[in-house]
């Protein structure tokens, strides 16, 4: 079933060079930031190339059920804001529907101001771990009401008088270490959170933006996350740059369809996000970056990605896990037409995505002809090399998009069809990719 009504089977087929170019949406993560930062700060925050995916949509909803005005007026997004501990108590459920990033944010938003709000979501979300959230929340003196396994639905009752939090994420989360910094903001004091690895950014950098005091330093614990709590965010203006993990379905097309050349403009760059792009380099993808530049406080550069039939197989290298985390379902189809192998490890965070991302992919490239194994925390795709790949199955999307995506990303160059059961999902947040993908040339399509 897709996350908003009846399921929606798609079939790929083998395709000809794509070409053109592929103007993808905004940045998911930074557009949830967008709205939650602008219902904190006091004023309007003005947003501009917003991602208007289910997943984004749900945050404004939430957003205005916290007392924020948000509306879409032109191509502008307006967020009036009720400042930092102003949440009102919203007078219903909030429903996330399918975004881990929307729920773990918001719920740290509101965890220290003394409201009582109940989540829920669609059946992937609440299927997914929320203690890695709501145990820190705790400590700021909130308290968490939820399933067994500490699944949603939930209700968290925000603390009466915040106390500020220093906090190692035991996992490499942006949405964990975003969920403390939102809730230290109405903590007095600094709150500081420890990671061992290097995690998305964006928080730390749209808070600076927001007039927030945050500093990050590099110790041998890891990143020192400190944010001085209790300030007057202002209100920003921000331009989304395009989404580097939404970029990614057309560049690996690119890569595997021949005869293709593909221009993908605007892609936000951030290092924390662009692990995938220097992956496919080193695997021998005519990729190019150009036009490298900033905007809004972010790396962007212009994507170039041609048709590249000698891709080989590497160890993509466990350090580089979070910078990519996103990116893995569609790397293993590109690994799937490399020579050699490609091992995956220290991925363990890709079970608890949407979906079981190793599992969903690791049975649909296998029933496409392509050989997979898989531990708990790693994974290897035997690469069968370009116009040796079989395609002809069914695979399933879980509730996930991105392993949709993926699947028809596959199906435009094996030798047979591949299908998904349900692309509904894919408009969490890539809502245009159909069209996108037609237009470049790519033979996809719902099924009748
Ligand atoms: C996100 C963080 C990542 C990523 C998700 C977006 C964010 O999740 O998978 O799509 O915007 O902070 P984790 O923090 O669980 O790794």
């Amino acid at each position: 079933m897709s996350s908003h009504g009846d399921p929606i089977p798609m079939i790929a087929r083998k395709s000809a060079g794509l070409k053109g170019e592929a103007h993808v949406p905004g940045d998911k993560s930074i557009s949830h930031r967008s709205l939650i930062l602008g219902a904190m700060a006091v004023g309007e925050t003005k947003v501009t190339g917003l991602l208007e995916g289910q997943d984004v949509l749900d945050t404004a909803k939430a957003m205005r059920a916290f007392g924020a005005e948000v509306e879409k007026r032109g191509n502008t997004w307006h967020v009036h804001g009720v400042g930092v501990g102003g949440f009102a108590e919203p007078g219903n459920v909030i429903d996330c529907g399918n975004s881990g990033t929307g729920v773990r944010l918001i719920m740290g938003a509101m965890a220290t101001t003394p409201i009582t709000a109940t989540f829920t979501g669609d059946a992937s979300l609440n299927s997914r771990p929320m203690a890695r959230v709501t145990d820190p929340l705790a400590l700021f003196g909130a308290r968490a009401y939820g399933r067994k396994g500490g699944r949603l639905p939930m209700t968290i009752v925000g603390a009466e008088a915040a106390i500020p939090v220093r906090y190692a994420t035991p996992v490499p989360s942006a949405q964990v270490k975003s969920a403390v910094l939102l809730a230290g903001l109405n903590a007095p004091g600094e709150t500081v959170v420890i990671e061992r690895e290097a995690t998305r950014d964006h928080s730390e950098r749209m808070l600076t933006g927001f007039g927030a005091q945050v500093r990050t330093e590099d110790s041998p614990e890891g990143r020192v996350i400190t944010l001085v709590g209790q300030p007057e965010l202002k209100p920003q203006t921000i331009i989304v740059p395009r989404d580097p993990s939404s970029a990614a379905f057309p560049v690996c097309a690119a890569l595997i369809t021949e005869g293709s050349d593909v221009l993908v403009p605007n892609i936000g760059l951030n290092p924390t996000r662009a692990g995938l792009f220097f992956t496919l380099q080193e695997m021998g993808a005519d990729l190019t970056f150009e036009n490298m530049r900033e905007e809004g406080g972010e790396p962007v550069a212009d994507l170039r990605a041609k048709f590249s039939p000698d891709l080989k197989g590497i160890e993509v290298p466990a350090e580089r896990a979070a910078s990519m985390i996103d990116e893995y379902p569609v790397l293993s189809v590109v690994a799937a037409f490399a020579s050699g192998k490609t091992h995956m490890p220290g991925v363990k965070e890709l079970r608890v995505k949407e979906s079981d991302r190793i599992d969903a992919m690791a049975t649909g490239l296998r029933l496409n002809g392509v050989e997979v194994d898989e531990g708990e925390d790693w994974w290897t795709v035997h690469g069968r090399g370009f116009g040796d790949v079989p395609g002809g199955a069914t695979a399933q999307s879980h509730l996930d998009h991105r392993i949709a995506m993926s699947f028809m990303v596959m199906g435009l160059a094996t030798e047979a069809p591949v299908r998904v059961d349900d692309g509904g999902p894919i408009a969490t947040s890539f809502p245009i990719f159909e069209r996108l993908m037609t237009t470049l040339g790519a033979d996809l399509g719902r099924e009748a």
